[in-house]
């Protein structure tokens, strides 16, 4: 059952762990904790399980193996839900205090006397699927008018989901960065308000905002466990998720924080060539990974920021393992729960079953049979097509 993953090439090298302060600086418990005041007391809102895969645990010899499963979030089916749809409401709360000349709180940014203010304000974003049906779903609760920029390879589901909540879908040739080059120049042409997951120089704020709501995972994951983690697992495409787990992390446990190993596709592998470089690089992108929201090109400059100081190793693993995980997730080993899971969701999870059974990996990132690995499963399924498709092969 494992053997995919003992037999996988796998690339890994050490992170640069400069010494530093971006895990506060960057980001601080101020802003997770504003945005996690606000989200938690949304509709609907409940905390997703922490599911302990003991039986997984036990074929890798190490401790305890927790998998936050984020499918279920807010029923949108991704993490993303947390963070796109906050970020309208602070890009609302930040244009509506700006006319009003005071502070508006975020409790009074849906009043019916700001609703024609909201109606007027745009907001825009390029997305693979989960940040764009975020921050729709966040953008139609507001009535703010909203455009989703996709790419050429975007599944029509995701596309169809997105518009479910009331938003402009526009398709663009090329990839992800075509699409974000094209949501950029109408932005600035028709004066609407970008809310994207990458940060680049000079455009901070809304992608920590992004960053902050993700915090809410890291929140209810330190209510659920008693002792720190040893190693968290986690899977990479701008380093928005990672840097902000990461920080939430450090900002809760200190010393006590886990390793922190992020996973890429190896046809996706920015923050890999940023750590080899010592510094943020651009990796282009040739091919689609299967793990759509891992595709990315460039790191989030605030993200990276963060990485580079926090990150003990980075992994890239082979497309050859996704549908393996899909699959282990779905008919799992022996007792342990059956989740239905996306394939951006199962990289951290195959760079664990790689470091665990692959002799060199294990020692280098120090997993032993008294770890506690922390995953999050980044995403439900999303593609249902390409999921039956994966579950069905043998
Ligand atoms: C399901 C899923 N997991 C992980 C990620 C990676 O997040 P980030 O781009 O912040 O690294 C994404 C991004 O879209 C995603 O959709």
């Amino acid at each position: 059952m494992l053997s995919n993953f003992e037999t996988a090439t796998v690339a890994h090298t050490k992170g640069p762990r400069l010494s530093g302060q971006a895990a506060e600086s960057v980001i601080n418990s101020k802003d997770f904790d504003a945005a996690r005041v606000e989200i938690t007391a949304w509709p609907g809102y409940a905390p997703t399980p922490l599911v302990e895969l003991g039986n997984l645990a036990a074929k890798l010899s190490v401790g305890n193996v927790q998998y936050k499963h984020e499918g279920p979030r807010f029923g949108l089916g991704s993490f993303k839900a947390l963070g796109g749809s906050y970020a309208a409401f602070r890009v609302l709360q930040r244009e509506l205090s700006k006319a009003q000349g005071y502070t508006v709180p975020l409790a009074e940014i849906s009043d019916e006397k700001f609703s024609d203010f909201a109606s007027r304000t745009t907001v825009v974003s390029a997305t693979d699927g989960n940040h764009g049906r975020a921050l729709a779903w966040g953008a139609q609760r507001l009535g703010m008018p909203c455009r989703i920029y996709i790419h050429a390879e975007v599944a029509e589901e995701r596309a169809e989901a997105i518009r479910s909540f009331g938003a402009e879908v526009i398709r663009v040739d090329g990839d992800y960065d075509a699409s974000l080059a094209m949501t950029r120049a109408e932005a600035a042409a028709n004066n609407w308000f970008i809310v994207s997951d990458t940060s680049w120089p000079g455009y901070t704020d809304t992608p920590r905002d992004v960053m902050a709501g993700y915090g809410v995972m890291v929140h209810e994951i330190n209510q659920e466990l008693e002792c720190a983690p040893t190693h968290v697992f986690l899977q990479a495409g701008v380093g928005g998720l990672a840097a902000a787990v990461t920080a939430a992390l450090r900002q809760h446990w200190g010393a006590d924080s886990p390793r922190v190993i992020i996973v890429e596709p190896d046809l996706a592998p920015c923050l890999m060539a940023s750590a080899k470089a010592g510094k943020l690089t651009v990796a282009p992108i040739f091919n689609e990974t299967l793990m759509a929201g891992l595709s990315c090109g460039e790191p989030s400059q605030i993200a990276w920021e963060i990485l580079a100081e926090e990150v003990s190793d980075f992994m890239t693993i082979p497309e050859s393992l996704v549908a393996p995980a899909v699959r282990l997730m779905a008919k799992p080993i022996d007792g342990d729960p059956a989740l239905e899971v996306g394939e951006s969701a199962i990289a951290g999870l195959a760079g664990l079953i790689c470091a665990a059974t692959q002799s060199g990996l294990r020692d280098k990132v120090g997993l032993d049979e008294s770890s506690r690995v922390l995953l999050i499963g980044s995403e439900g399924v999303t593609d249902r097509s390409s999921f039956n498709e994966m579950t069905a092969a043998a």
